[in-house]
């Protein structure tokens, strides 16, 4: 008898025929995300589940699934799955590393100009009717040419921000985790500085960490009293990597000029919010990937995942190859 699988969205027919070659698949079909009462009660029988980083998938989700084999999830980031939980329950976890790289770096170069040179503001004021002549004062932003850009987390996305920065001769600024190699920063044309050096100096600060416990609130009061008041963020990471109550305090006062926003925190922002009242703010809703061809290798690659789990092997993307082991063990001990 083939597995089951739940997956909590639907999928483009391909990924799903390749699923079905393995799995007997039940779908959440709604356009909504999946209630966590329905997700608790669907994956009492599953081996697989292929989800999406709306499905929080928690120590009680995995406990509510004694067949789990595999979580399979269309994003990079994985904040949303306890993988620890899942490790020690010998349940390995695929993300999507690489294939959406350059679809989000273009969003956070986006996200950067429309803030820089004030786009979306000024389209809003062209069709609002207001547009009545030419003026030497409408509308000044900044120059991004010739910026410094202070990018936070020189991995995949971080790299791929800078190779744009260079077409726009900005001045680049890293701060990571780890020491870069002199040979790297040459090659890459950036300077590694620490993290508060990069505050101070930034023009633009784009964020490219994932969410962990040490880069929750990575940016809050004291770290935008740092920055220049003409600076502007951009945040394509996760939106709890800022303190959305002390990033609308510095745009509000004014503390820096700018930022744009892919994630927030909470998400989706409700219609009240008070930072949808800026100007000085633009927000899009999580579209960093939201290429068609990417988003098609996205799904792809988390069939791929989920499939090679389901098969007992190890996803060719997995987070937590250890979980591997303790499978064996587990299998072992319920054999002997
Ligand atoms: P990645 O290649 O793992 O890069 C993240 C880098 O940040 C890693 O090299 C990591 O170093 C470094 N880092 C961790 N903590 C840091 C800190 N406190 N200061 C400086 N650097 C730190 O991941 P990626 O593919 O570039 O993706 C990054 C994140 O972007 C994802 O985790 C996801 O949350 C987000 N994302 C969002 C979208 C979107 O649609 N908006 C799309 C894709 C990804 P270590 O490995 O040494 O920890
Ligand atoms: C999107 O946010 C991702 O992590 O893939």
């Amino acid at each position: 008898m083939k597995p089951k699988v739940l997956l909590t969205a639907v999928v483009p027919d391909p990924v799903l025929a390749k699923i079905e070659e393995v799995a007997t698949v039940e779908m959440w079909e709604n356009e909504t995300p999946i209630p966590r009462q329905e997700l608790l009660e669907r994956v009492q029988d599953v081996e697989g589940v292929y989800c999406f980083l709306t499905d929080r998938i928690d120590r009680e989700v995995v406990n509510r699934a004694p067949r789990l084999r595999v979580v399979s999830t269309m994003a990079v980031g994985y904040d949303h799955i306890d993988v620890e939980e899942c490790t020690s329950r010998g349940i390995v976890v695929g993300h999507t590393p690489g294939v959406l790289t350059e679809t989000t770096a273009d969003l956070a170069f986006a996200l950067l100009l429309a803030t820089a040179r004030r786009v979306v503001e000024a389209a809003n004021f062209v069709k609002a009717g207001q547009w009545q002549r030419w003026e030497a004062s409408l509308f000044l932003g900044q120059d991004v040419h010739g910026a410094t850009l202070g990018i936070v987390g020189f991995g995949r996305i971080g790299q791929a921000v800078a190779r744009r920065a260079q077409g726009f001769d900005m001045r680049i600024l890293v701060s990571h985790s780890t020491t870069l190699p002199a040979e790297v920063q040459r090659a890459a044309a950036i300077r590694q500085v620490d993290f508060e050096t990069l505050l101070e100096e930034a023009d633009v600060v784009s964020l490219h960490v994932p969410l962990t416990p040490s880069t929750r609130h990575l940016l809050s009061s004291p770290e935008f009293r740092r920055m220049k008041p003409t600076a502007i963020l951009i945040n394509t990471a996760r939106g709890p990597v800022v303190d959305t109550h002390a990033l609308y305090d510095a745009l509000h006062e004014k503390q820096i000029a700018a930022a744009g926003l892919d994630v927030t925190d909470p998400e989706p922002l409700p219609p009240q919010h008070p930072l949808l009242t800026l100007p000085n703010c633009v927000i899009v809703p999580h579209i960093g990937s939201a290429s068609l061809a990417t988003r098609r290798r996205m799904a792809m690659m988390a069939a791929d995942n989920l499939v090679a789990g389901l098969l007992g092997q190890c996803p060719p993307h997995c987070v937590n190859p250890e979980a591997m082991t303790v499978r064996e063990k587990i299998t072992r001990h319920m054999s002997s």
